[in-house]
């Protein structure tokens, strides 16, 4: 028989990935044979209308790559197959049939043969009227369960699938590398490896992990063998490999431990099940490494050197460092109006009049003493170098919540983060009040209203200022913001003033709902409500980041700067996906040109550590060697850096990955260049980063799937004369031969170096 591999994302009641094998299943492929109406009717479901008018389209890319760029609003996608009754006859678990549908941006609702099926990856029964739908989660696998003799499913005949898509901004369509199918349920799609949801952790130096194997199905027995090989990505040492025979219960489990040692790289580790009827499923992951030397106790100054606001503006900067406490700040050549707090190293005032004032910072304790300079510009511009903060988006979405807030911010201090310059706290959406509440938006003087997850949002401010940190908000310039609150549109003096007295320091700005304002995406129209806002800000008495989001429309690094903004998202959202991280992050060359202090190019935030968009959150699906290429690229493209994870759930990895601070160090250096892309050969692409100090970051990064070797030559990269290596994750010096450095790199891993 002939066996077909089936690659699946699979979603059941955790978010498992499983790779399938077993030609029992009875998979009819559902890729091709698509066509598409880029218009709204809810005939489009009928089995009975003619689509031979309809265009071909692909389901694997979004309809922007096909000729539908600013395609807004609702279209629908049709195909028919056939669906032979002997697949029905082969089903001997009686637990029905699967469809996947892969991806659909933003949100989607599915019709089999005219009737509702579900909406979002969920099914619905028989005759349930479609329930409203505004957006979905567009990174999710869309798979429908079916009984067998579900009345939608015609056996032996032609079948209809019809999905209407719902796309209110960015890029739209069905979409995903994964494939599209039907085919029946197996045993495979009750394997529930409780790995994904449990993170390696750190013994000592040792890194382990025990989790759970349950078996969902509640009337068939998970029989067979369990298979687990572990072994070194790069130097493909064997650390495991152990085969066991299983036997669980409908709905029991058994717990699987794992030890790995003490490890300098990741470990590729396969679990694979045989089962008895011959069908396997393989769950595979990396495990975590730490690469970094711990901060010494003597103190270290870390973070941005140079630091702008404006004249006569309340003034916030916290002296970065870590080390042993107590330590005992002062700085010397500080200018009138402002103080440091000896104990906390938070400098406070009034902004000074126009100027460069060059300050010397001293940071003690009882192992030693570190200084270094500041510069303080007093001017027009803000964010002189990328901000680097927290952002409640990528983790909580709209469940974010004060308490939340408050815990990243107590976090960011208990955990060290502030230490290594880590200072915005961004609310995103879902502070405001419903935009589709019945109740009043705004007060009688059109002031915005809070819903009641942020009681009181100038106490909120007081508490993040009182850490040294600084506070960030988040709206639109359009009626209602991108998850359905109020926005700002015609009451932008008003939000400005509000943020004003409750301390803002930040503010991002997301277009959302404005395009049903502007008239046209012409740059005057694209500019306009950043213009409202810009100038809404300038009337109030604090330094407010203006931080553009409209995911890149017009070219906006061409002119964000213009418009008032201090950096301006160049995408659409990231998800936390090798996809969607690497496409983003590879791609951010044409504005490269734009990134200077003050001006930054906002590739969307980190999806590193546990992340969700909602109430129940996941370990990231980026490998350790993805999160390295993440935060290594991010820091070399002068990214602002916006950790979008729950912070009270720092693993000792991802707390590794961002308070490195030599790597951060190149993220703020005071040059405020973007990388290049200066070698790309094969799955190799070598970027590199101009710094301050006339030396260059080097990022060689392997997207491919196997592990390269590479032999960087840095002539070839226009660098001449360098004297010194740095390896930076590793913080280590390297001997340099002839200009010349091979390196062996994890698949999609990165080697990130320092030449001087
Ligand atoms: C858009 C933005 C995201 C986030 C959400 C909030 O999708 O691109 O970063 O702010 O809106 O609704």
């Amino acid at each position: 028989m002939n066996l077909k591999i089936l690659h699946l994302v699979f979603l059941v009641a955790t978010g498992i990935v499983l790779s399938a094998q077993g030609s029992s299943l009875r998979k009819i492929p559902l890729d091709q044979g698509w066509v598409f109406n880029p218009s709204d009717d809810p005939a489009f479901a009928d089995v009975g209308l003619n689509d031979e008018t309809w265009r071909p389209i692909r389901v694997d890319i979004n309809w922007d790559a096909q000729g539908q760029k600013e395609l807004i609003g609702y279209a629908w996608y049709r195909l028919r197959f056939s669906l032979p009754k002997e697949i029905r006859d082969a089903d001997k678990l009686k637990e029905g049939v699967l469809l996947a549908l892969g991806k659909v941006d933003d949100g989607d609702q599915v019709f089999l043969n005219g009737e509702f099926l579900g909406q979002n990856g969920r099914t619905f029964a028989p005759g349930t009227k479609p329930p409203e739908f505004r957006t979905g989660p567009w990174d999710l696998e869309r798979v429908y369960r079916l009984a067998m003799d579900d009345p939608r499913i015609k056996w032996g005949q032609e079948n209809l699938i019809a999905v209407r898509v719902a796309n209110p901004n960015g890029a739209g369509g069905m979409h995903g590398k994964g494939s599209r199918f039907m085919r029946l349920v197996g045993l495979i799609d009750f394997v529930d490896f409780q790995s994904d949801m449990t993170p390696f952790t750190f013994q000592g130096n040792e890194v382990v992990k025990s989790f759970d194997l349950v078996n969902r199905s509640t009337s068939n027995a998970m029989t067979g063998t369990l298979i687990i090989e572990a072994k070194e990505l790069v130097s493909g040492k064997k650390v495991i490999q152990n085969r066991k025979n299983i036997d669980i219960a409908p709905s029991e489990r058994m717990t699987v431990n794992l030890q790995l040692g003490q490890r300098e790289e990741a470990c590729g580790i396969s679990y694979q099940i045989v089962f008895k009827d011959g069908e396997t499923c393989e769950y595979r992951e990396e495990s975590p490494y730490i690469l970094t030397p711990p901060a010494p106790s003597s103190p270290r100054i870390n973070g941005a050197t140079l630091f702008g606001a404006k004249p006569g503006k309340p003034f916030l900067y916290t002296v970065a460092a870590s080390g042993d406490r107590p330590m005992v700040f002062s700085a010397s050549g500080l200018p009138d109006g402002l103080t440091i707090n000896a104990q906390t190293g938070i400098i406070t005032g009034t902004t000074p009049a126009r100027g460069t004032y060059k300050v010397k910072i001293t940071a003690k304790n009882a192992k030693g003493e570190a200084v270094r300079d500041l510069e303080i510009v007093s001017g027009d511009r803000l964010a002189l170098t990328p901000p680097m903060g927290w952002n409640s988006w990528n983790c909580w979405g709209l469940a974010v919540n004060e308490e939340k807030v408050v815990a990243s911010a107590r976090n960011f201090v208990e955990k060290g983060l502030r230490d290594h310059g880590w200072t915005y706290i961004n609310i995103d959406d879902g502070w405001e009040i419903a935009g589709a509440s019945p109740d009043p938006k705004r007060d009688g003087d059109g002031n915005i209203l809070v819903n009641n997850k942020f009681p009181d949002m100038a106490r909120l401010g007081r508490r993040i200022h009182d850490l040294g940190l600084k506070f960030g908000i988040y709206s639109s310039p359009g009626p209602l913001t991108c998850g359905g609150y109020t926005g700002s549109y015609q009451h932008e003096q008003n939000d400005a003033n509000s943020y004003a007295s409750w301390g803002v320091d930040y503010l991002k700005y997301d277009w959302c709902s404005y395009r049903r304002i502007a008239k046209d995406t012409s740059l005057t129209e694209l500019k306009k409500p950043y213009e409202v806002m810009r100038d809404a800000l300038a009337k109030v008495d604090r330094d407010i980041v203006l931080s553009i989001c409209q995911y890149g429309m017009g070219n906006v690094w061409e002119w964000g700067d213009s418009v008032g903004g201090q950096l301006w998202r160049t995408t659409n959202d990231i998800a936390d996906t090798w996809e969607s991280m690497s496409d983003i992050g590879f791609s951010q060359v044409d504005n490269a040109p734009y990134a200077k202090p003050g001006s930054w190019n906002d590739p969307d935030m980190l999806v590193i550590g546990w992340v969700g968009w909602g109430p129940n959150l996941h370990p990231t699906r980026l490998k350790p060697d993805e999160q390295d290429t993440h935060v290594s690229l991010w820091c070399l493209l002068s990214a602002p850096l916006l950790i979008g994870c729950d912070l009270t759930r720092l693993d000792p990895f991802t707390l590794n990955l961002i308070t490195n601070d030599e790597v951060l160090a190149i993220n703020q250096d005071s040059s405020g260049k973007q990388a290049y892309p200066k070698i790309k050969e094969g799955q190799i692409q070598v970027w590199v980063k101009d710094l301050h100090d006339g030396g260059n970051a080097v990022g060689i990064f392997n997207l491919g799937d196997a592990v390269t070797d590479f032999e960087v030559n840095f002539e070839d990269l226009g660098i001449k004369g360098q004297k010194k290596l740095r390896d930076l994750w590793r913080q280590k010096d390297i001997d340099l031969l002839k200009g010349k450095h091979s390196v062996r790199i994890a698949p999609h891993g990165v080697v990130l170096l320092k030449v001087i």
